[in-house]
């Protein structure tokens, strides 16, 4: 591998991460006070030469299982993600490519890492890059010094790092890696602070970091690199080729969250269909109420029972998770409904959301994350901690059935007519918990 450039110092104030170590170059400055986000040259690494990251499908030809698991797999559509680009234009568009490096560095590593983003439209990258975060990217990560902003640190060449150490493999060296084994590896990316303002765009890392399951050594990889939710196991080889020896358990690749949806639209079937369980998996509702003079009170316990952090997490700004609610009296009637979608696929903007706003500078809410200059709104449910409302409803009856669910959207129906006008693109609600009660 080589390498181009060394930062240029000169050339700005508000570069500040320099990424490898592994050269003359300087090392990485940790950015005290947080960088500017000015609309001036993008920030600069250190940049690898096109090709010194290896090709997936070189890796995919051993493994095999792996490699399948990954295709699929968000990380591997990280830069040509179909919610991604539109959002990613917009960002560039309204701070004259400001974002693009920020943006760039994290959803198209390799790409910015040889050299070939900027041009912020992808037009230079050859066909590694456009794979997004791939396989040679995480296993040549030799270090992470930030836990944000892509704070992982490159070394690409014949050396694979991973978790395991008594390896041999044929086509290439193998080192133990201890990091690959730690939240903190995925925390260098799954952290995003806005440079100038330095609010916590997403927030997972810190979140996990927080709570219980880090308390318990319980990692993003023991429920993300498992079969299904929670902790389990997939015993085999994870190569087919060159003796590789038989494991009590070998890491998946599926790298599955929440967004069955966009899984599905990439054809990823079985990626969509775990999403839908690792959301089922995430939470419990419990129904308690009374009967009022004039009608009832139902309270609405949301219990994060599965995830490792608060739900919803991630781009916490861009998805829709709520209650739906619905009560009926014992004639039949509707006497109350709140959370429902209407005849064009909206939510109803009444419902009770758990999600994440940002403020801009003129202290008006907003969802595009480069605005960001404060949290405005922030009510999720925190890794084994419950949300509470109460719905204090009048109506007519003498008893009463609630039903209550709660639902999930990758994005609203607006945001995506607005992205992808005329194409009848329509949001689909995935159920995460639902529950009944009578009084
Ligand atoms: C010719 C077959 C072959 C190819 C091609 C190949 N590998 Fe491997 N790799 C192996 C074998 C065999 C092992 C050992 C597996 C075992 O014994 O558990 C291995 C082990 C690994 C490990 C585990 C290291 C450890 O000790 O924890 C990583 C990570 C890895 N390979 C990454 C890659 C990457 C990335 C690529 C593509 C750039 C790649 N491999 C290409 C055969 C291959
Ligand atoms: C987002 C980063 C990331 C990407 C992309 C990625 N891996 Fe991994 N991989 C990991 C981590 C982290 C582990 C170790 C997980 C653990 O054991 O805790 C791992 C484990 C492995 C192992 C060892 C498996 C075992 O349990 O013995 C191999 C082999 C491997 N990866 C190959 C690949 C190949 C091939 C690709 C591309 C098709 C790939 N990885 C893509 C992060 C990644
Ligand atoms: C180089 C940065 C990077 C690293 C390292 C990384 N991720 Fe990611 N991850 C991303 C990006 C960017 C996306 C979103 C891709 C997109 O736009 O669809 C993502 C998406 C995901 C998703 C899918 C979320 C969804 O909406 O369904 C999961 C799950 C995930 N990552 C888990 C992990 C875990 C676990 C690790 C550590 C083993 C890890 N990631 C390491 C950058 C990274
Ligand atoms: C105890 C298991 C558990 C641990 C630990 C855990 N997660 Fe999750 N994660 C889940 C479940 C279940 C979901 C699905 C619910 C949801 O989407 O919020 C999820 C969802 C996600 C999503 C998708 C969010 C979206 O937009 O829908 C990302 C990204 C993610 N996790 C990353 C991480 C990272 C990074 C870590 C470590 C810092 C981590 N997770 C630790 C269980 C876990
Ligand atoms: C340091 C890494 C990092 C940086 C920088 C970053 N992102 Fe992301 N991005 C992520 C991760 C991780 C996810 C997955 C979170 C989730 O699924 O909820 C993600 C997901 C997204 C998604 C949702 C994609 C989908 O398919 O659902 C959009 C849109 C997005 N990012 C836009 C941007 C824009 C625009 C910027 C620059 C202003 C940016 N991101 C900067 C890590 C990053």
């Amino acid at each position: 591998m080589s390498l181009k450039k060394c930062m240029s110092l000169s050339a700005v104030i508000f570069i500040l991460i320099i990424v490898f170590n592994l050269t003359g170059c300087s090392p990485r400055v940790t950015p005290e006070p947080p960088p500017v986000l000015s609309p001036a040259e993008p920030r600069q690494t250190v940049l690898f030469e096109p090709g010194d990251f290896q090709d997936p499908a070189i890796c995919g030809a051993c493994h095999t299982e792996i490699y399948q698991a990954w295709s699929g797999s968000k990380h591997a559509s990280s830069w040509v993600g179909e919610l991604f680009q539109p959002d990613f234009q917009q960002a560039l568009a309204e701070t004259d490519g400001a974002v693009g490096a920020l943006c760039g560095e994290c959803h198209a590593p390799v790409a910015f890492r040889t050299g070939q983003l900027p041009p912020f439209d992808g037009s230079e990258f050859d066909e590694i890059s456009q794979r997004g975060i791939s396989c040679d990217f995480c296993h040549t990560v030799s270090e992470v010094t930030e836990k944000f902003n892509t704070g992982n640190v490159s070394s690409p060449g014949p050396v694979k790092r991973g978790p395991r150490g008594d390896t041999v493999s044929p086509m290439h060296e193998t080192m133990y890696s201890q990091l690959h084994t730690e939240a903190e590896f995925c925390g260098a990316c799954h952290n995003v602070r806005h440079p100038e303002s330095g609010v916590l765009i997403i927030d997972t890392y810190d979140d996990w970091l927080a709570g219980p399951y880090a308390a318990e050594g319980i990692t993003c990889q023991d429920c993300h690199m498992t079969p299904g939710p929670g902790v389990g196991k997939n015993p085999g080889r994870s190569s087919i080729a060159g003796n590789a020896k038989e494991r009590e358990h070998i890491a998946t690749h599926y790298f599955v969250g929440g967004s069955s949806w966009q899984l599905s639209r990439m054809g990823s079937e079985e990626h969509a269909r775990k999403a839908e369980e690792n959301l089922r998996a995430a939470a419990r509702l419990d129904l308690a109420g009374k009967l009022t003079a004039d009608g009832l009170d139902l309270t609405v316990n949301v219990t994060n029972v599965g995830a490792g952090h608060k739900i919803p997490t991630g781009v916490t700004y861009i998805r829709q998770m709520w209650l739906e609610v619905t009560v009926v009296n014992e004639k039949g009637d509707t006497v109350f409904r709140s959370g429902y979608t209407d005849a064009e696929n909206n939510v109803d903007q009444n419902a009770v959301f758990f999600r994440r706003l940002f403020r801009d500078k003129e202290g008006n809410a907003t969802n595009k994350s480069w605005l960001a200059q404060e949290i405005g709104f922030d009510r999720r449910i925190p890794p084994r901690g419950t949300e509470t409302e109460t719905y204090s409803i009048q109506a007519a009856g003498k008893t009463f059935t609630a039903t209550v669910r709660l639902l999930y959207r990758s994005i609203s129906q607006a945001a995506v007519n607005a992205h992808s006008p005329g194409q009848g693109l329509l949001v689909p609600s995935v159920e995460m918990a639902k529950a009944e009660i009578k009084f």
